[in-house]
């Protein structure tokens, strides 16, 4: 197991957002709320995943918690969360409770989160400024009714907030830039989903089904100390890869086809996120092994553009020119590649973006441009590098020789100081590599 992050770490994170709040306002709070649970059918809920930006506070993973920051004040920082409850834990599991939070997690002070109305009637009693994530709805629909509150009782002394400030830029700015301890769980989720891509390699064969393949990927995943995969596998067979997000993985597998396997595990909350396309038969075919060194070269030509000072547009640009000369070398597109590009041509057989930031979420927060300009790639960034190529069935003007492939190639990538780390690399690639390890 690797380990976590430390709780000096999380106190560092509060007092970047404690700084923020107060250089910004007199009397400024941030609020962050974490996730609840989520009905799935009746009295079962969805397995529980945590907000991400409360997890990256606190490492505290218990639904129904909110984590107010108030600087200035004699406790600054703030936990409400669910009390001890023995008949209620003897149900659905323990929970840190109030008493044990403070040391645990390392706030200022705990409260019941059944309380959680009176502590922000008072902490947002005659603030100028809250800070809240503008994209958690019913926290904000929480704080206004506080709002309101205060509003109607100006005798006692109440004053309401004036001023409503959308946190998550600013959370978004902290998390694009991991710490080192950070890195170290993403080399541990990328670490486990190349596993798992190895072994649903070798495992897959003509007549198995696509759920079975994903079942070995999830195997291997929790085999490994990744509880969940970081979002819903998928496991595409023939022309279902065709499809980007096909995550019914319901289907036989066919002597011929390729399957495309785009599956990553979550490693204590950090996302790992892998795409290798491969033959079910452990051979590729001549047309297939063709468009697939194409996607390849794009995908190595997007990778030795990820350095600092670069940019997911310059990255994109480089993987465009490649993919389009390959694709002209085939026969797909007509023309000179250089015009080709200007043009986008290839966007008919590449319908998505290049790459994502990678982090807590699998396609995490932060911005691609800001002021009109590119974002720079700066060491600590985190993203993803997965070029495409699909052609399904019955596309017009494409020889019916590429009809039903799906090609897609995905690494995860650090920037460093003086290029990039790509932490999936162990994962079979090369057509070479790949029937090498499916043979095995
Ligand atoms: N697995 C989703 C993506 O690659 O963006
Ligand atoms: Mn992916
Ligand atoms: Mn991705």
């Amino acid at each position: 197991m690797q380990q976590s992050i430390s709780l000096a770490e999380y106190q560092q994170r509060r007092q970047r957002i404690l700084d923020h709040v107060s250089s910004h306002a007199d009397h400024g709070v941030a609020v962050i709320a974490a996730a609840s649970l989520q009905t799935r059918s009746r009295d079962t809920e969805y397995p529980f995943r945590q907000n991400s930006d409360f997890f990256y506070l606190t490492g505290f993973n218990e639904p129904d918690a909110l984590l107010i920051l108030a600087p200035g004040r004699a406790q600054q920082v703030i936990l409400c969360c669910q009390p001890s409850d023995p008949a209620a834990e003897v149900w659905h599991g323990r929970r840190l409770g109030i008493d044990r939070a403070v040391a645990h997690l390392g706030v200022d002070v705990a409260h019941s989160i059944e309380d959680a109305e009176e502590v922000l009637l008072d902490v947002l009693n005659q603030a100028d400024v809250v800070f809240s994530s503008h994209e958690d709805s019913s926290l904000l629909e929480q704080l206004h009714d506080v709002a309101s509150a205060l509003r109607q009782a100006p005798k006692q002394g109440y004053v309401a907030p004036s001023s409503w400030q959308d946190l998550s830029p600013f959370m978004a700015d902290m998390r694009i830039i991991k710490s080192a301890a950070e890195l170290d769980l993403m080399r541990a989720a990328a670490a486990i989903s190349v596993a798992a891509h190895k072994r649903a390699m070798r495992f897959t064969k003509p007549g198995c089904y696509e759920f079975q393949v994903a079942a070995e990927l999830h195997h291997e995943f929790a085999r490994q100390g990744a509880h969940h995969p970081a979002y819903g596998s998928i496991c595409g067979g023939g022309a279902n890869a065709c499809i980007l997000h096909y995550t019914d993985n319901a289907d036989e597998l066919h002597d011929g086809d390729l399957i495309l396997i785009d599956a990553g595990a979550e490693y204590q909350g950090y996302a790992g996120d892998i795409t290798r396309t491969f033959p079910v038969n452990g051979r590729f075919s001549e047309a297939q092994a063709a468009l697939y060194n194409v996607v390849l070269k794009a995908q190595l030509a997007a990778l030795a553009a990820v350095t600092p000072g670069s940019s997911m547009p310059q990255a994109t640009q480089a993987m465009a020119l490649a993919l389009t000369e390959g694709l002209v070398e085939l026969g797909l597109l007509a023309g000179t590649p250089a015009q080709l590009v200007a043009e986008g041509a290839y966007k008919a057989f590449m319908i998505h973006g290049l790459g994502h930031w990678l982090g807590l979420d699998v396609h995490d927060v932060g911005t691609y441009s800001a002021a009109g300009k590119n974002r720079p790639f700066e060491p600590g960034m985190v993203l993803t590098i997965e070029p495409g190529v699909y052609i399904p069935h019955g596309m017009a003007g494409v020889d019916k020789k590429w009809h039903g492939l799906g090609i897609r190639i995905e690494d995860d990538v650090i920037v460093t100081a003086t290029g990039h780390e790509n932490m999936t690399a162990a994962a079979p690639k090369t057509v070479a590599e790949i029937e090498t390890w499916m043979q095995g």
